[in-house]
């Protein structure tokens, strides 16, 4: 598929972004990148003013950033990424994006980055892969049910510390790691999708 072909339509649905994919990336796409229709919906969600900074915390190969950003041209979608292949596929697909003005991705662990920046999250429980076997990414990191607790317990501060006013969509998450004055301001995708707002 063409350069041009890709600038117009390969935002539109998940087949067609995942024409554009190695056959391993695709593969791994029905488990761990999120469905244009669920990005969509959060992206309304998360960029309900113009100038709004969101943060996609595990952007994986960018898909959340890359279609919210075509769509919402005048807010700003950041990705941080821990896998280095990743990341790559991330800038190399920016490079193929209209919208690649309003598209950030960086290459690091989520625990390392400064939140002060961002009024929108963007979460679909990025740390499961410590504590299930199926389906992962693959072997390059380290797996352990501690290590899950200890980003969900530095998750929970982060949501903690930001201001009233703060959108958080979780995709697949927990609320028990959400703290308390995270108002639910919707549920949809058979729950699966969750729109908060921190009083
Ligand atoms: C389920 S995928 C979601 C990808 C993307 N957000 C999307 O919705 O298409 C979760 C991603 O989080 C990344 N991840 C997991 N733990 C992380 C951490 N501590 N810091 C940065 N990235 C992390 C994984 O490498 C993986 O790419």
């Amino acid at each position: 598929m063409s350069t041009s072909t890709l600038s117009t339509t390969h935002y539109s649905n998940d087949e067609i972004y995942d024409s554009q994919l190695s056959p391993r990336m695709k593969k791994l796409s029905r488990i761990h990148w999120s469905p244009v229709d669920v990005i969509m919906a959060s992206a309304a969600f998360l960029s309900d003013k113009p100038n709004s900074k969101i943060i996609d915390i595990g952007s994986g190969i960018g898909k959340f950033c890359i279609t919210a950003a075509q769509r919402y041209p005048d807010c700003d979608f950041y990705g941080i990424e821990q896998r280095r292949d990743l990341h790559e596929i991330a800038l190399m697909s920016r490079k193929n994006s209209p919208s690649e003005l309003n598209i950030h991705f960086m290459h690091g662990n989520f625990t390392e980055l400064d939140f002060s920046n961002y009024n929108g999250l963007y979460f679909f429980n990025s740390f499961a892969e410590n504590l299930y076997t199926y389906g992962r990414i693959d072997n390059s990191i380290q797996y352990s049910a501690s290590l899950y607790n200890y980003y969900a317990n530095i998750f929970y501060k982060i949501l903690d510390n930001k201001p009233s006013g703060t959108r958080l969509v979780t995709y697949h998450g927990s609320d028990a790691e959400i703290p308390a004055d995270y108002q639910l301001i919707e549920a949809s995708f058979n729950q699966y999708l969750k729109m908060y707002i921190k009083e």
